[in-house]
């Protein structure tokens, strides 16, 4: 059974679609043991509890300095030692020590084709506001593993979405999580869960 820890932000829908996925059957083999936000307003929160999967808060706002909050956070998940940490719409770098400790074993959602529209300054809905300002016609998703970079992991799995002419940041961001992000994420877990695929130099392979 592989035991997940997911990491929120916001709004938790990335976080549903791996519940449903669950209840559905489309994700086997694998448990939530707890979810954690950077923001205890966060939707997502709710959508734990009312499943009864533990929830817990921890804000950099709540520490001195960041460093103090990366030890915080670091101590949780560690605590709590799962298999693998889900990214889902969690908008905090990941600390290096964290990332050295749970090598190939954290992965991310994020909301474009990445190497495009990725990196420092690129989250959420300001991502689809760049895809817009720049005029590309294809944009989507991508589940990645999580390295020391910002979105330079091994890529998982990637889905195209097209850009409409008459999109709005919010239109565009709503297309690319029904067809691509709720899709992706959900298959990238069932895959790590059924141990279908494996790093190797790098680089994603399925097995
Ligand atoms: C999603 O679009 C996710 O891809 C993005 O934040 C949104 C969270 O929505 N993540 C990033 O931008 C990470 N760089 P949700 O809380 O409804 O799942």
């Amino acid at each position: 059974m592989l035991r997940i820890v997911v990491c929120v932000s916001g709004g938790g829908t990335n976080l549903q679609a791996i519940l449903d996925a669950i209840d559905r059957g489309q994700i086997t083999n694998t448990e939530i043991l707890a979810v954690i936000s950077n923001n205890a307003g966060a939707r997502a929160l709710t959508r734990a509890e009312s499943r009864g999967i533990p929830g817990f808060c921890i804000s950099p706002k709540s520490f001195s300095d960041r460093e103090t909050f990366n030890r915080a956070f670091t101590d949780k998940v560690c605590e709590l030692n799962p298999d693998l940490v889900v990214l889902a719409g969690f908008l905090v770098k990941i600390p290096e020590a964290m990332v050295a400790r749970f090598s190939n074993r954290i992965i991310n959602i994020h909301p474009s084709l990445i190497p495009s529209f990725c990196g420092v300054g690129y989250y959420g809905l300001k991502v689809h506001e760049k895809v817009l300002e720049r005029g590309v016609r294809v944009t989507g998703a991508t589940v990645h593993f999580v390295n020391e970079g910002m979105d330079e992991g091994p890529i998982i799995a990637q889905k195209a979405v097209s850009v409409e002419e008459e999109d709005t940041p919010e239109s565009l961001q709503r297309r690319v999580m029904e067809q691509a992000e709720w899709i992706l994420l959900p298959e990238a877990i069932d895959d790590i869960a059924n141990g279908r695929i494996a790093v190797v130099n790098n680089k994603v392979r399925r097995q």
